[in-house]
């Protein structure tokens, strides 16, 4: 017998595929290339040119991050506009939660657009108007600026917090949905497990984020190879402060 799906159904399962893979994916390479803030400028530079040199990159970046990501987005919202209360009609806790899937949601479809306007354009009026695209050899100083300014600080650490519950709260919601963690009981160990993964979450990208304002981020400075001095004696032109 042929098995019909709705195509609201499809774009359901469509759209929790997305912000599992290939979104999900992304900012786990994303948090970890920026870690590599923590041993300086010279190490990150290195890592943003090595993506930068990545063959059929823009193709990569179209199909694998920014398609999924606006298909995700846009589908979200209309999600959350519906205004439908939490469709797998849970405890009041667990309704907190879904609160807090939409509201993170909405929220970071402003953030990321910023993000991407501030950091990769250059396109923010008032912030730093150089590109990270294209300039790898300047991009931890145009961070480094831009997080020395308290409010941009303050929103960064904002959006690593919604991306970091969105997304960990977003695997459980994917598990219960799919049926791979039926039980009351293992729901409930799920729901701890992606609580503990969105902690540290956080902390993988809040770490990364003081990276560029402090040597080694949150972590003792001895923990770090850290070879700014170096690096001073030998570029010529390190004074390259925005
Ligand atoms: C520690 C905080 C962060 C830093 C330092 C950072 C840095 C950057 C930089 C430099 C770029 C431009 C890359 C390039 O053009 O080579 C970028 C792009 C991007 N970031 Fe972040 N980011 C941070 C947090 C986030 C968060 C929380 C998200 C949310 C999911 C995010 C999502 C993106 C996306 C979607 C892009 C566009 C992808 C691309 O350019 O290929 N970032 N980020």
């Amino acid at each position: 017998m042929a098995i019909k799906f709705s195509r609201t159904f499809l774009l359901r399962k469509l759209h929790q595929i997305t912000g599992i893979v290939p979104l999900g994916a992304f900012f786990f390479v994303h948090m970890f290339t920026n870690s590599k803030a923590m041993n300086g400028e010279a190490a990150f530079e290195k890592a943003v040119q090595e993506i930068h040199d990545i063959p059929f990159l823009l193709i990569i970046e179209i199909f694998g991050i920014f398609l999924p990501l606006l298909f995700h987005s846009i589908y979200g919202v209309i999600i959350a506009s519906e205004g439908r209360s939490n469709a797998l009609g849970y405890s009041y806790a667990r309704n907190w939660f879904y609160f807090f899937q939409r509201a993170t949601g909405i929220f970071l479809f402003a953030f990321i657009l910023f993000h991407i306007l501030n950091l990769r354009f250059g396109l923010i009026p008032g912030l730093n108007t150089t590109a990270v695209a294209g300039n790898a050899d300047l991009s931890f100083n145009i961070i480094a600026s831009e997080f020395q300014i308290p409010w941009v600080m303050v929103l960064y650490m904002l959006g690593i917090a919604a991306t970091a519950w969105h997304l960990a709260y977003g695997f459980f919601l994917f598990a219960v949905d799919w049926g791979i963690v039926i039980g009351e009981n293992a729901q409930r160990y799920t729901l701890y497990a992606c609580i503990a993964l969105a902690i540290g979450l956080f902390g993988l990208g809040a770490n990364a984020a003081v990276s560029f304002v402090r040597p080694c981020g949150l972590f003792p400075q001895a923990l770090c190879e850290h070879k700014s001095e170096a690096i001073k004696s030998t570029k010529p032109n390190e004074s390259r402060r925005f």
